[in-house]
């Protein structure tokens, strides 16, 4: 078993830390923000983030795993040191690796000799050797293991992986990386930095351009009067296209599809290709969100000043706490750039947001609503007691951009009902 440092506890560090420690590695993760480090050791887990809570509380009891403040702290010791701090957007589209850098200038001089850094974040073709420039520790190898973890699912991600990439030219260092991971059942993908770097952009950008192709399918199976559901099936037994990731939506977002297809086109573009295709994909995402906007507004008569709004769902996806370049919120805007009025209700979203009033239930989100727009795919909204929506409406009116609600039964319960793809 190995002593690893994990530097940042965003959903990446601290999913990485806590699984790492409950396979058996020593793990200190670390962090800057020195609250936060205090609420991990009183066991307090900032993120909602399912199964994640019992890994921290019961790897800590063991021993297993600890929280400081400060890279170095944790390096000192390490053999293995995982980056996993946040590589923000520059307004160029291209990532920020400052600290990224800072991270490695920090623990530079602690570091043990033999000690190999590993970059977890998402970082353009190239970062490995900018990390191991700005350590200038030639005796620490620095090889690059992208993640690929879901939010919302990201313990099960780790710890069932369908693949750990590992780009090292070094045999014996790349040994050392995928011995971390024995006892875990998954291809190790061994291949130089830059290959494995692009391994994660290409990852994210082709899954990216597989929802936006499949909501530009469910437009046109709108208008066609075909059933996006039943097309989605068809394609997806096709084994060549595979059935996974085809749901259509209000548009795909989060804190990784947006920031990382427009860093692809950025280092596309630096590299002298422009990447229209993957323009495509991000413009028809964008498009996607005024077309739910147009949907609403066309389910309200084709004016939406002063109407009452009840939105169902905030964050990008279910199960997550998360709202960066949420959809939902980008829908949001479009809705109140129209003059609606807007009240949402969010499973995991508890406060008011800056321009909407967040409610305490779906039920008391759509007292005196005109129309429902379902956002976010929360099981919790396939449950619901339709009739009683209805009753507490003004218009029993709905828009599901998720399919997630049985049209007969909302049908049954008095609702105008469209579903997002379906004529
Ligand atoms: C994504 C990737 O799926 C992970 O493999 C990757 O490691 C991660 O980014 C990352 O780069 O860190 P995540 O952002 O957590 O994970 O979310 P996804 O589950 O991929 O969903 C992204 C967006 O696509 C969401 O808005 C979601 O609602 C939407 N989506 C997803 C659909 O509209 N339909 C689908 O069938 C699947």
């Amino acid at each position: 078993m190995s002593r690893i440092a994990v530097i940042g506890t965003g959903y990446v560090g601290l999913t990485t830390g806590a699984c790492f420690a409950h396979i058996g590695h020593d793990v200190v993760c670390a962090d800057i923000d020195a609250d936060k480090v205090a609420r991990l050791q009183r066991g307090e887990i900032p993120i909602l983030e399912p199964g994640l809570d019992e890994l921290v509380l019961n790897a800590v009891a063991d021993g297993k795993l600890s929280f400081v403040v400060g890279a170095a702290e944790a390096a000192k010791d390490c053999e293995f040191a995982y980056l996993c701090v946040p590589t923000p957007q520059d307004d160029d589209g291209s990532a920020d690796l400052s600290y990224v850098e800072t991270a490695a200038r920090q623990i530079a001089p602690v570091l043990p000799t033999g000690a190999v850094v590993v970059n977890k974040s998402t970082v353009p073709v190239g970062s490995t050797f900018v990390v191991e420039r700005a350590m200038n520790r030639p005796d620490v190898k620095v090889v690059s293991n992208p993640e690929f973890l879901r939010e919302g699912s990201a313990v099960h991600d780790f710890l069932h992986p369908d693949r750990v990439v590992i780009g090292t030219e070094d045999r014996d260092t790349a040994v050392k990386v995928a011995s971390l991971f024995l006892g875990l059942t998954a291809p190790v993908i061994v291949t130089d930095p830059a290959s494995a770097e692009t391994i994660k952009y290409a990852a994210n950008s082709f899954l990216a351009t597989k929802l936006s192709f499949v909501n530009a399918m469910a437009t046109v199976c709108e208008a066609v009067g075909a059933n996006i559901n039943d097309v989605v099936l068809g394609m997806g037994t096709d084994p060549r296209i595979g059935e996974k990731f085809l749901k259509p939506g209000p548009g795909w977002g989060g804190s990784c599809f947006p920031k990382d297809t427009r860093a692809m086109v950025k280092i596309a573009e630096d590299a002298g290709y422009d990447f229209e295709m993957l323009r495509g994909v991000i413009n028809a995402n964008e498009l996607q969100f005024d077309l739910v906007a147009d949907k609403v507004e066309a389910m309200c008569g084709g004016d939406l000043a002063g109407v009452k709004v009840a939105v169902w769902g905030l964050t990008f996806k279910a199960n997550t706490d998360d709202l960066r370049e949420s959809p939902s919120l980008e829908v949001i805007n479009r809705l109140i750039e129209r003059r609606a009025e807007v009240l949402a209700y969010d499973p995991a979203i508890h406060a008011d947001l800056d321009n909407v009033s967040v409610s305490d239930s779906a039920y008391t989100a759509v007292e005196g609503a005109d129309i429902v727009v379902l956002l976010t795919e929360w099981d919790e909204f396939r449950w619901l007691d339709m009739a009683k929506v209805a009753d507490l409406m003004t218009t029993p009116r709905i828009y599901d951009t998720r399919n997630v609600i049985d049209v007969p039964a909302a049908r049954r319960a008095g609702f105008e009902i469209c579903s997002l793809g379906r004529a």
